[in-house]
């Protein structure tokens, strides 16, 4: 099975490489942040507290999720839009702070790569946690500015202030919970994709490719 980790926070690119890169190698694309995003909708949707750990951690087992490049359906329900609106950003590095949430998704990752025979999966504990023997793992950042500047044109709707400022209070929550923080992974490949072009960055991925 083989597995490209693609980790880091928020806005470091790792949607639209990780994108590309499928394409490049035909793989399978999973973005294992829009599944606990779903989550986070679905708890949302039921009146549930993010912060009620139990109720939330059995919600995500029998919760029926369909992630894919379609689109993100909540038990039935389109949710592929909501899932990036501001509710569900603000609400889900609580929801994925949950211990018992993160070992279903962890084994709904696996059971994900096992039916398509590996492919090329984002999101924050890939490479540390979830696929320790990934054939290539990858840390994307970019600067901080960057960063925010990038939701900041996705989401119009909100000051370039309010955005960094999400952005920065969701990346310590991620980086500072207990299980399976966001972290470098030693056997990562640490690549900074400020002012890089995505063509340029998926070419330097390639040539890493054993
Ligand atoms: O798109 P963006 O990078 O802003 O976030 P995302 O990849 O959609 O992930 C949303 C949130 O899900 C993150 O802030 C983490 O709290 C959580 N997440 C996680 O804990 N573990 C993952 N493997 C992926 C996402």
């Amino acid at each position: 099975m083989r597995v490209i980790a693609i980790d880091g926070p928020a806005g470091a690119g790792k949607s639209t490489i990780a994108k590309a890169l499928a394409a490049r190698l035909e793989l399978d694309y999973l973005d294992t942040g829009a599944q606990y995003r779903a989550v986070t909708f679905a708890a949302i949707h039921r009146g549930i507290e993010p912060d009620e750990d139990e109720v939330v951690a059995r919600l995500a087992k029998d919760v029926d999720l369909d992630v894919s490049e379609r689109g993100v359906f909540v038990d039935g329900i389109d949710a592929t839009l909501e899932i990036r609106g501001p509710e569900v950003t603000r609400a889900v590095s609580v929801v994925a702070a949950n211990p018992g949430v993160r070992a279903e998704m962890r084994r709904r990752q696996r059971e994900w790569a096992g039916v398509h025979g590996g492919g090329v999966i984002e999101g924050r504990d890939i490479g540390s946690v979830v696929f320790p023997e990934a054939v290539l793992k990858l840390y994307l950042t970019a600067s901080p500015e960057t960063r925010a500047q990038r939701r900041h044109k996705e989401v119009s709707d909100l000051k370039y202030e309010e955005v960094a400022a999400a952005i920065a209070e969701r990346d310590a929550r991620d980086q500072g919970r207990e299980h399976a923080p966001l972290r470098q992974d030693d056997g990562a490949t640490v690549i900074d994709t400020t002012d890089r072009s995505v063509d340029d960055i998926v070419d330097e991925i390639m040539g890493m490719l054993p």
